[in-house]
């Protein structure tokens, strides 16, 4: 049986994410359909989460499906020792898809492979999250109108930014430019950099970030310098507000540039900028449930005309 799993989307055309996202854009018009009556969703997270736990959960409801699941593993046998393939092939005996979120890179390739049941990477450690990336695209072509020939900054911590990853490699059949902006311990890794070269990406590193800095900018990707992945926090601690976006800093923008942010956020983007029309975290976390929505159904081999029809 083919494995629908989605553990990267790095590799998907352009067809397939357009067919993915024009599945979303169905959802945000009516989020409530059906589909999963009878399903059931298990959401394994071995690491904390607040938007993608909550909104594929919110997802797996309105699709009419069960949600089973873990929000501390603390609370599970993996507190006894037992192993990953034993838990991912315990739920698969009870669920018909398996959403994760684990600390260790390549958790949920590991987990594909011990099962049939579609597993659904929702985050492993510093490496990918495609789950993200979707509302990511989503969100960058409702607001610019398309996905190709943009100028993407990529800000903060660019090392261990999983959602950063993802949005790279799945740009890269749109033709993007890149502006990193990181300092020099939360750098882009050598790995994605020879990424971009391999694939005819362009990019640009900078230190420097003002208002001069984001004039030709078209979507700006914020993100949180993240505590947890330091072993040495002293360095946290020097690294940790070297950039903060303030709203006197967008004067000189785009009109439509959009600022962007997986979130959480914790000091990197001021208050004020909440209320600038560049703003746009929020709404994109909102999209969030829609893309969510698209992608339990794409596991599950539902596409565009049976949600059309629900
Ligand atoms: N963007 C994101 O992954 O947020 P959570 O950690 O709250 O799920």
């Amino acid at each position: 049986m083919e494995n629908r799993s989605i553990v990267s989307i790095a590799d998907y055309s352009r067809e397939k994410i357009q067919s993915l996202l024009d599945m979303a854009a169905e959802f945000e018009q009516k989020p409530n359909r059906k589909l999963l009556e009878g399903k059931v969703v298990a959401t394994l997270f071995f690491e904390p989460s607040t938007r993608t736990r909550l909104s594929f959960e919110t997802a797996a409801n309105r699709l009419g499906a069960r949600v089973i699941g873990f929000s501390d593993p603390k609370a599970t046998s993996s507190s006894k020792g037992e192993t990953l393939k034993d838990t991912i092939k315990m739920v698969s005996n009870y669920a018909d898809v398996i959403v994760m979120r684990h600390y260790l890179e390549g958790a949920a390739q590991y987990a594909s492979e011990v099962t049939d049941v579609p597993i659904i990477n929702a985050g492993d450690g510093s490496n990918l999250h495609p789950s993200q990336t979707m509302l990511d695209l989503y969100s960058i072509r409702k607001t610019q109108g398309k996905l190709d020939d943009l100028n993407i900054y990529m800000v903060g911590d660019l090392k261990y930014g999983r959602t950063i990853h993802s949005l790279l490699m799945s740009m890269r059949k749109y033709n993007p430019t890149f502006t990193f902006i990181a300092p020099k311990e939360l750098e882009m890794p050598e790995e994605y950099k020879l990424y971009c070269k391999e694939q005819g990406i362009r990019y640009h590193e900078r230190q420097d970030f003002d208002e001069e800095t984001l004039r030709d900018c078209d979507i700006l990707y914020m993100t949180r310098v993240q505590r947890e992945r330091f072993s040495d926090l002293m360095e946290y601690e020097r690294v940790k507000d070297a950039y903060i976006l303030r709203a006197d800093m967008l004067s000189k923008c785009r009109p439509n540039m959009k600022i962007l942010h997986p979130l959480p956020r914790v000091n990197e983007i001021q208050y004020d900028v909440d209320d600038s029309p560049h703003a746009y975290y929020f709404q994109q976390a909102q999209n969030g449930l829609y893309a969510r929505e698209a992608l339990i159904c794409d596991v599950l081999g539902i596409g565009i005309e049976e949600i059309k029809k629900a």
